[in-house]
């Protein structure tokens, strides 16, 4: 049974969260990870509060377990989302893109937990100041938006600096992983690309066909400093680079990219849509439910860590 901080920090049984993701983390795949006793997260992305509330509504209607909401700081209805947080008692938040501090006080006196996704250790520091719960390091092999280093070099950059909780993130898709994480100092990991392949979640068959055929060299990263993104190579990230050599100002790249993830996830399009996906999804093998997915991964890893402890006593 592994067991670290981060299951008495967020009331679960495995140190395990299900990252928020736009469009795809909705209520059915939030409630079946956490029901499997890990941490359901729903993105907020940039849907409106009344939108993300019947989300919420519907999670509970679905699971007593704990669940947690993604909220982007790019999001046009910040301020509402927070608000709404607030008002519905919500467990946990994770937010992304950036720093929440001015909305803290009223999170952590409403008894939220907070933990923000940081990308570099002078985030991680600050918001470690700014008295966040915990902290998820994410490192650039993951799916969406990313930073520039990578899991392996980012995580104990962070766990050295700073005293709070850290999960990893990015590139973690079996009990390799976790037991690997572990060993850098983090107290879980939040998974983002194997989740779309639960079948819970509600992100079109072909979206999820795409993951399974990956292999390892199958993503790319679209965008410009500050704004990268890992997707899966197709005809929408060719398009980009043909943008790119002809020297497309950020407002034109931007403008290719704009309803391409939403194309992906519910229309299916996964050729001039924005498959948006880790390079884990080369470890991604099948569809298969939520629980069996948080199953094997703890019990893989529990069979690592038995392993490498069997190499230790010789
Ligand atoms: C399709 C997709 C959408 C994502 N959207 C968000 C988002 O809205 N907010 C956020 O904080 N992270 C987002 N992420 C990042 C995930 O929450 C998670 O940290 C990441 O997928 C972990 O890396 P992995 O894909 O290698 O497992 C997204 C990732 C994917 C694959």
């Amino acid at each position: 049974m592994i067991k670290t901080v981060l299951c008495d920090l967020l009331s679960i049984d495995y140190p395990i969260l299900q990252g928020g993701m736009a469009w795809v983390a909705t209520a059915e795949l939030a409630a079946a990870v956490s029901e499997a006793g890990a941490l359901g997260i729903i993105a907020a992305g940039s849907a409106s509060p009344e939108t993300v509330q019947a989300e919420i509504r519907k999670v509970r209607s679905l699971t007593k377990r704990p669940f947690g909401v993604n909220i982007g700081l790019f999001s046009p209805h910040v301020d509402g989302l927070m608000e709404l947080v607030v008002a519905e008692r919500v467990p946990v938040i994770t937010t992304g893109a950036g720093n929440p501090g001015k909305y803290l006080p009223r999170l952590k006196e409403a008894g939220i937990k907070v933990i923000p996704v940081v990308a570099s250790v002078a985030l991680a520091k600050r918001l470690e100041r700014a008295g966040v719960d915990a902290l998820i390091a994410e490192g650039m092999e993951s799916g969406g938006h990313i930073g520039e280093i990578t899991t392996m070099a980012l995580v104990p950059q962070i766990v050295d600096a700073v005293s709070i909780p850290v999960i990893a993130a990015g590139g973690i898709a079996d009990g390799r992983g976790l037991a690997a994480a572990l060993a850098l100092g983090a107290v879980g990991v939040q998974i983002g690309t194997r989740f779309i392949c639960a079948s819970e979640c509600t992100a079109h068959t072909r979206y999820k066909n795409a993951i399974i055929a990956a292999g390892d060299r199958d993503t790319t990263v679209t965008g410009y400093p500050g704004h990268y993104v890992r997707v899966l190579r197709n005809k929408l990230t060719r398009q980009y680079e043909e943008l790119i050599r002809r020297g497309a100002t950020e407002e034109e790249l931007n403008q290719l990219g704009v309803n391409k993830l939403r194309a992906a996830v519910v229309d299916g399009d996964v050729i001039y849509g924005s498959v948006m996906a880790g390079q884990s999804a080369a470890l991604v093998k099948k569809i298969e439910p939520a629980a069996e997915i948080v199953c094997s991964i703890v019990s893989e890893a529990e069979e690592v860590l038995k392993r490498l402890g069997a190499v230790v006593n010789g």
